[in-house]
């Protein structure tokens, strides 16, 4: 079910032009608009993605259908997108929110961290889960998350020492480039979906260290799969259905050489696993 957007907050940087609104169940979301830029199907990407993520237990952003009224557009002129110097009106209609971790007045969110704060993250670790996700699901794009302080009782309850111990806690974010963009292709390439701040996999010493989520990513349930694409908006498909499909099925090919995909990982000219001799 979609919830409603009822504020415009700001706009956000970025390719996709997403702007982050209030929605009427009072939380806040980066949304990507069906018509944005760079393409429909990146909503498609964005929300199998989370789908996924949820099931292996990597902390993506929570996701969610935020649909936006022809009042809504009304009452918010400046909720439209910009090409170049001529503007493009937002369909009405259901679009991709991710949702920001908190009321932006009231939380500081951060897109990198200096080293120093980096090493302190409590959920470092989930970014091998997230190589091992980025490399089987073909993304495009390098890895990127965002990290804010929070009662860690709510974020990441395993790591919680105490119930009023706050820590930097990363999330996982932007997955429109997954499946190669727009063009729905698997490819290998050694270092898809890394970190640039290598420092995360400084602990990395075998293939082992990508446990859980290799073996959940080798196992990885047709259910779920199938939730995923039930959930998609037809508008956001229409007429993509059968290469959809398609690329699902080589997708669930794929899932046993994601081992092998970490090695070449491993291989590739600038190892990013220094320890992993
Ligand atoms: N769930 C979230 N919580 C907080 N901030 C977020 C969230 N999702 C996105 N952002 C912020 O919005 C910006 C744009 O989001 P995103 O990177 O997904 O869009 P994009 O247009 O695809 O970007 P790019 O041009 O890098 O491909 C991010 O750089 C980040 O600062
Ligand atoms: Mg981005």
């Amino acid at each position: 079910m979609p919830v409603d957007a009822r504020r415009l907050i700001r706009k956000m940087r970025g390719g996709a032009q997403a702007h982050l609104l209030e929605a009427e169940d009072g939380h806040f979301y980066v949304v990507k608009f069906s018509n944005n830029p760079q393409h429909r199907r990146v909503l498609v990407n964005e929300w199998i993605a989370s789908v996924f993520l949820k099931y292996l237990g990597l902390p993506g952003a929570d996701a969610a259908m935020v649909r936006v009224a022809p009042e809504f557009l009304e009452a918010h002129p400046d909720v439209h997108l910009q090409l170049g110097s001529s503007r493009r009106p937002v369909e009405p209609g259901w679009h991709f929110g991710s949702r920001f971790p908190g009321d932006p007045t009231r939380i500081v969110v951060y897109d990198f961290l200096p080293d120093a704060l980096l090493t302190k993250v409590e959920n470092l670790m989930d970014f091998r889960g997230m190589l091992a996700f980025d490399q089987w699901m073909g993304n495009a794009d390098s890895r990127q998350a965002v990290f804010f302080r929070a009662l860690l009782k709510e974020w990441l309850p395993a790591h919680a020492a105490h119930p009023r111990q706050v820590g930097f806690v990363a999330q996982m974010i932007d997955h429109g480039f997954v499946f190669g963009g727009d063009h729905w292709r698997l490819d290998d390439a050694p270092l898809q979906g890394i970190y640039h701040r290598v420092m995360v996999y400084a602990s990395v010493r075998s293939l082992q260290d990508f446990e859980p989520w290799l073996e959940r990513i080798v196992h990885f349930p047709e259910a779920i799969v199938d939730q995923a694409v039930k959930q998609i908006p037809p508008a956001w498909l229409a007429g993509d259905e059968g290469a959809l499909d398609a690329l699902l099925d080589q997708l669930m090919r794929r899932r046993r050489r994601v081992p092998d995909l970490m090695e070449a990982c491993r291989k590739a000219k600038s190892n990013p696993f220094p320890a992993w001799a």
